[in-house]
């Protein structure tokens, strides 16, 4: 007899699936506990059900026609699998060394901003769960919860994003405070600083009927005044933008902090190039998500010529579209040393808490192990590029 859950999933199916459904107006099935998703995409229907139609916005949202954010999965897909055979696959290890500190599999928590849009504890939820998976957590500029606070709740600090501001001391400010916190990892985002259209979210925010000022207040400074990390700063007239960022920022922040130091948002072998030059310890290659600019390109098509513009050099990390955990293996072996995910850990926060955002990870990194031992790699570092090919 199968388990209770299943059999309603079967049943909703059933009735979505039936002449009737379009007549009832039946719900498509929803998964209504963790335990019950198959893969991780079927969280993102269980958030939508959750959310309001504003955060459920802010949340998918691409930018313009959400061309680049398709291209992120679609990327995946022109990767394919070079699976060796009768290797002894007899265990298998996932475990994963970046600066020092070691993980228990290569996928890491992105920077999401506003977390609170999704679980009334923000970040802290999604703490616990990275505490309790040992999975890397970067934390947001824009975060709902400090530092310190996640800090405490990990049990290690976490890595920080950091946004340019259009005052140099308050970012001087933010860097001391992450570095006091024993924040071991900086990485400045720098892809949205020409502003964007993120049109997707402007569909859904006028379908919500709540005002919005109830929440985020009536100014735009007020966006920061709600941020704990920017308790005690002045900050009328503040921006989390600085149109004038340039590699001399990028020169001064270096020189600022002893902590590591990645730029995320890179696309181009140019740039990866000019990191370097400039002093940084990594880089992110990265498109916000599809969230920044309307590029067209998937980040796992931008990671070959990052990979050989880096030449072993400097790590190279990627985050964008991951949602398998082939997807994970295929970045890998093409050169990225941790990948991250933003939108599936936020789909199993905003429908189930901590819970959601566990069972996220743990089904990504249980399809990592079966996809390596089907490739015959039973260690990270045998994920290696011969393992993968490109479709032309
Ligand atoms: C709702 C939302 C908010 C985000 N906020 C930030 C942020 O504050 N800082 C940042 O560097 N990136 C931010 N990102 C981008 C993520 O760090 C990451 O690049 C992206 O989500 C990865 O793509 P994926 O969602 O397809 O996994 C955000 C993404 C989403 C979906």
């Amino acid at each position: 007899m199968p388990p209770a859950s299943l059999l309603r999933r079967d049943f909703l199916r059933y009735l979505a699936a039936s002449p009737a459904a379009s007549l009832a107006g039946a719900d498509p099935a929803v998964i209504a506990r963790p335990e019950e998703a198959i893969n991780v995409l079927d969280f993102e229907a269980a958030a939508r059900k959750a959310l309001p139609p504003a955060h459920w916005g802010y949340l998918a949202t691409g930018v313009e026609d959400d061309a680049t954010l398709r291209a992120n999965r679609e990327g995946f897909a022109r990767v394919y699998l070079r699976p060796r055979r009768l290797v002894d696959i007899s265990g298998g290890d996932s475990r994963t060394e970046l600066f020092g500190a070691v993980w228990h599999s290569p996928l890491g928590l992105a920077p999401v901003g506003n977390q609170k849009a999704f679980h009334a504890e923000g970040e802290a939820p999604v703490a616990r769960a990275a505490a309790k998976t040992d999975t890397l957590q970067v934390l947001s500029t824009a975060t709902n919860t400090s530092i310190e606070d996640v800090a405490k709740l990990l049990g290690r600090p976490p890595w920080y994003q950091l946004y340019p501001s259009s005052r140099w001391e308050v970012t001087e400010y933010l860097v001391r405070r992450v570095e006091a916190a024993g924040c071991p990892v900086m990485a400045l985002t720098v892809d949205t600083q020409a502003g964007r259209r993120t049109e997707t979210f402007e569909r859904f925010r006028v379908q919500d009927e709540r005002p919005c000022a109830a929440c985020h207040g009536p100014e735009p400074g007020d966006f920061f005044r709600r941020k704990p990390m920017f308790s005690g700063v002045q900050t009328a007239g503040l921006r989390t933008s600085n149109p004038a960022l340039n590699w001399e920022h990028v020169r001064r922040l270096r020189k600022l902090t002893g902590m590591k130091f990645l730029i995320k948002g890179l696309e181009t072998a140019e740039d990866t190039r000019l990191a370097i030059d400039n002093g940084a310890d990594g880089v992110i290659v990265s498109n916000h998500g599809g969230r920044a600019g309307e590029s067209g390109r998937g980040t796992i098509e931008c990671l070959p010529e990052v990979v050989e513009a880096a030449a072993g050099r400097i790590p190279v990390l990627l985050d964008g579209g991951i949602r398998r955990g082939a997807d994970v293996f295929k970045a890998l072996a093409l050169g990225a040393r941790m990948v991250f995910i933003g939108r599936p850990y936020l789909w199993g926060l905003a429908a189930f808490g901590q819970a959601g955002v566990e069972r996220v990870i743990e089904m990504l990194n249980a399809e990592l192990h079966l996809v390596m031992r089907q490739c015959g790699a039973v260690s990270i570092r045998q994920v290696t590029r011969d393992l993968v090919g490109l479709r032309g």
